[in-house]
């Protein structure tokens, strides 16, 4: 369920119709709404509520989204943080997100980041290799510290998702082999500054049946058992992210409470605190990319609707071939079949072909939809475009929350140096 609807013809973001917000802000531009994100993160929260010992630990993947409006709304509905470099910590701190409950993740994170995150605090490391181990132990005895940690386990299952975003086959460059989790869990465990409290894994992203994500978790329930026997204290699983999100009209896809109540029958004597790092499921429908249609230009058997968003602004249909449904903000009844592409001087810089779409003309507004998670973040400005700014609604209000920041900004950084 999402807050853009059509209202007297005209496609809303919750009370604001979205050409007030093409008028004040310009386009492209992605528009949030914050009744979304506040439903979408209570009901995640109450699917997995009573799963594990204690309360589990919800822990946004920030790089779905980090801007800082959206961070603090998640930081409101009582989750953490999934960050994956020292930037993402620093912003999970900055929207108060309470550093007990940041988790970092990341298979390369530098010396830097380890002790940055001993600084601040964090919750939990979430280490991807021995040498990982052996440096967080290094730099948090040296620290008079001792860091909360759990080793990533990639237990070869395939998560049936793009392969761009697979993270849990064994040719993965995530977390160490589950055949070898056992003896690297030992040797760890055994090193000073390490607190090595349980495991963690991630199978991948937009996945769309639960049936992976179950035989993953079992494999982990297995390990646990392995490790238990051989003395291992183990208080805390972390469950990754992965539950993908209805892109299309007619997707379906397991709910969250689907996914709470398989969690919960899996993990029932597992005896640990459980994490969840959710992030597209949270904000990918609460976002859409607000766009102004350029021209119409014929092509071979179907026109090219040019919009002024292009591949930069929008990256997943270029990166994954991932499908973002396109409408006009003006309901129309007649529909055409186009190529939806944007201005940037390469054939990738398309969002669709052949695609069934509402009636669009030079000049009309449209929005890519699901724009909510891995847009804005992955957003660049390939062809010196303008960095595209973000909006929030939030009833009939709405703010921008990430100014545009102009090209001739970006070319006011750049230098030439003096012996050109
Ligand atoms: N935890 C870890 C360790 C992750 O690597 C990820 C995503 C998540 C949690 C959150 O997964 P989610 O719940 O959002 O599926 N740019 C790609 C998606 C990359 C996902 C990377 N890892 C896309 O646009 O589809």
């Amino acid at each position: 369920m999402n807050h853009f609807e059509y209202h007297g013809g005209i496609l809303h973001a919750e009370d604001v119709p979205l050409p007030q917000i093409a008028e004040a802000v310009g386009t492209p531009v992605y528009v949030y709404s914050q009744a979304t994100i506040e439903r979408h993160a209570r009901v995640f929260r109450s699917a997995v509520a009573g799963t594990g010992r204690g309360e589990p630990i919800c822990a946004f993947a920030i790089k779905a989204n980090p801007n800082l409006a959206v961070l603090h709304i998640m930081a409101r509905e009582g989750f953490g943080a999934d960050v994956v470099s020292g930037g993402e910590l620093e912003r999970a701190i900055t929207a108060g997100m309470p550093p007990e409950r940041i988790i970092f993740s990341g298979v390369g994170k530098t010396d830097a980041e380890l002790a940055l995150g001993l600084a601040r605090g964090i919750g939990q490391f979430n280490i991807e290799s021995e040498a990982e181990g052996l440096a967080l132990a290094g730099i948090a005895t040296a620290r008079g510290q001792t860091a909360n940690a759990v080793l990533r386990v990639n237990p070869d299952v395939d998560a049936q998702t793009h392969a761009k975003i697979s993270t849990g086959k064994a040719e993965n460059k995530f977390g160490v082999p589950i055949d070898q989790a056992h003896d690297i869990f030992a040797r760890l465990t055994a090193l000073p500054g390490l607190n090595l409290r349980g495991v963690a894994l991630h199978i991948g992203s937009m996945i769309a049946e639960l049936g992976p994500l179950e035989a993953a978790f079992k494999r982990i329930g297995a390990l646990l058992v392995t490790l238990r026997a051989a003395g291992h204290n183990i208080s805390h699983v972390d469950l990754g992210g992965g539950l993908g999100a209805p892109y299309k009209p007619d997707d379906v896809f397991p709910s969250p409470e689907d996914y709470g109540a398989m969690v919960r029958r899996v993990t029932s004597d597992w005896e640990v605190q459980l994490v969840f790092e959710p992030g597209r499921v949270i904000v990918a429908n609460a976002g859409v990319l607000l766009t102004r249609v350029i021209r119409v230009k014929p092509g071979m058997s179907h026109p090219f609707v040019i919009v002024d968003a292009a591949m930069n602004d929008l990256a997943r249909p270029a990166m994954y071939d991932a499908y973002h449904h396109f409408e006009s903000v003006m309901a129309h009844s007649d529909s055409i079949i186009a190529n939806i592409v944007g201005p940037i001087c390469e054939s990738s810089d398309t969002f669709a072909m052949e695609r069934s779409c509402t009636q669009v003309e030079a000049g009309d507004l449209a929005v890519f939809r699901s724009a909510g998670a891995y847009g804005a973040t992955m957003a660049s400005t390939y062809n010196s475009r303008d960095m595209v700014p973000e909006v929030l609604v939030s009833g009939d209000k709405f703010a921008i929350v990430a100014d545009r920041i102009a090209a001739a900004t970006i070319m006011a950084a750049e230098r030439v140096p003096d012996w050109i």
